[in-house]
């Protein structure tokens, strides 16, 4: 059984991201920008951002957080994104989910300038991305990918099942591995028999945040299996996946912590990145 190191592999992406801002500092004299806004006081928000400022800032990006308490006007946010996509010092700009009720998600969304919207959430990148063309793509289901590419480098043909529908996760995660020739199945809530579904995958992908939802006997043998779940429980933080059954049975898995979740936080990184190179 291969343990999927995503702490390592997300610690090799910082690695060369690192050494490319330094190659863009030379060839623009300039280095590309990350401003994410954080509203309220939502606990595992304020754990995110601060790590994504750390990591920015630890490869050399250009780092600010703007904070506004959770009874900010929707109207002053939308005006601040404005700003920030008009500002050529601010290459990606990322708000943090959930949101407080009173301001509209999908407003916000939209607002971001397609070409600075790191999360890949903006209908525009949701389009380009389901037809293939060029597009920021959503930094957990990129760091999942990647990820999948270093245990199996060809994955046509390959069947694919992913639980959980999500605009986050699910939906672009199944627009990625449609675009590797992969035969893919999305299941969720209502499916029916998802046991069955699973038995059938090579790769399984589970993003519904519930505890150890999929058991050992639901994995085909020697099949890859990426746990995007991050559950608090009082044994402490758990992925969606039986780990100690499913790791008997499967070919590779990521654990939880320390698979998917360092991906995310770099891919990120890229994002901001690969905005940058496209704005100069
Ligand atoms: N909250 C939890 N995950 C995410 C994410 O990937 N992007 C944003 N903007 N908020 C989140």
């Amino acid at each position: 059984m291969i343990l999927i190191d995503g702490k390592k592999v997300a610690a090799e992406l910082r690695e060369e991201l690192k050494k490319e801002v330094k190659g863009l500092k030379t060839q623009y004299n300039k280095i590309p920008g990350l401003t994410v806004i954080l509203i309220g006081e939502d606990a595992p928000s304020k754990i995110y951002v601060k790590n994504k400022e750390k990591s920015a800032n630890e490869i050399g990006l250009k780092s600010e957080v703007i904070r506004y308490p959770d009874t900010v006007e929707e109207k002053t946010v939308l005006e601040k994104i404005k700003e920030l996509n008009n500002d050529e010092s601010v290459s990606g700009i990322l708000v943090q989910l959930p949101l407080p009720k009173h301001i509209d998600k999908q407003k916000v969304i939209e607002t971001i300038s397609p070409r600075k919207d790191v999360d890949g959430f903006h209908p525009m990148n949701v389009g380009n991305l389901s037809s293939g063309y060029n597009s920021s793509i959503p930094c957990t289901p990129l760091g999942c990918y990647l990820l999948l590419k270093k245990i199996e480098k060809n994955l046509s043909g390959k069947k694919a099942v992913i639980i959980g529908r999500s605009n986050l996760n699910g939906k672009p995660m199944t627009q990625l591995l449609l675009k590797e020739n992969c035969t893919v199945t999305i299941t969720h809530s209502k499916t029916k028999n998802l046991k069955n579904e699973c038995l059938q995958a090579d790769i399984l992908v589970a993003a519904v945040g519930m505890p150890g939802l999929v058991k050992g006997d639901w994995i085909k043998k020697d099949a890859i299996v990426i746990d995007v779940g991050i559950n608090k429980t009082d044994k402490g933080i758990v992925g969606d996946v039986a780990f100690d059954e499913v790791s008997k049975v499967a070919k590779a898995i990521t654990p939880v912590p320390g698979g998917v979740g360092p991906m995310t936080i770099a891919c990120l990184l890229k994002n901001t990145i690969e905005c940058f190179k496209r704005s100069n």
